[in-house]
């Protein structure tokens, strides 16, 4: 099985979750697989080094599980991009629509120096709002986008599209 098999084996889909008539991709059951995260993490991994990447910056929640894994196994630092009101110190924010409903995400305003090369990572891109906000933010910090990494994408909402306003690397391991 290829890895991209393996995880589509392990993926939940919850119907009309958290709202009537969305699908919800459900990826708690690969997290129960520890030799499965380490060939996902080593996916992502090989993208950093690819690209040369200087920072990872994962998107909460889910951005959070594996973009501290890939920094940790990169030796590089992990930058939280989250939701309003949650960072503690000075910050920079940015509001945008989601598939179901809206939100604004914020950045440590010295969470990136000028001119790092940043990794994006979450666990799903949908209609790449949310990778795009955080996209924003490390570019008013002066960062650079390196690439977009992603668990699953869901092809057919076009989110990479929306991404590439750089013509940005966006990898991913599953696309539906
Ligand atoms: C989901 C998913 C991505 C985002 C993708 O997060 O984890 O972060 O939506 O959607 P988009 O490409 O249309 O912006 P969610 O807002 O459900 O929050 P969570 O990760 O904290 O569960
Ligand atoms: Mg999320």
């Amino acid at each position: 099985m290829t890895l991209s098999e393996k995880i589509n084996a392990e993926i939940r889909d919850i119907k009309d979750f958290p709202k009537p008539g969305i699908v919800f991709k459900d990826i708690t059951p690969i997290l129960s697989r520890p030799k499965l995260v380490s060939e996902i993490v080593d996916w992502f991994v090989e993208k950093g080094k690819q690209d040369k990447i200087d920072v990872i910056v994962g998107v909460e929640s889910r951005g959070f599980l594996f973009g501290m894994m890939v920094a940790e196994r990169l030796g590089l630092p992990f930058v939280p991009v989250r939701k309003e009101g949650k960072l503690p110190h000075k910050t920079i924010k940015h509001s945008y629509d989601l598939e179901y409903g809206s939100a604004t995400m914020e950045i440590h305003s010295d969470a990136i120096k000028p001119g790092q090369k940043v990794m994006i990572h979450d666990d799903l891109l949908a209609t790449g709002g949310t990778a795009l906000a955080a996209a924003k933010l490390v570019k008013e910090l002066g960062g650079k986008v390196g690439n977009f990494t992603f668990l699953i994408e869901l092809g057919f909402l076009e989110g990479e599209k929306k991404l590439k306003t750089e013509n940005e690397a966006v990898y991913s391991i599953v696309t539906y």
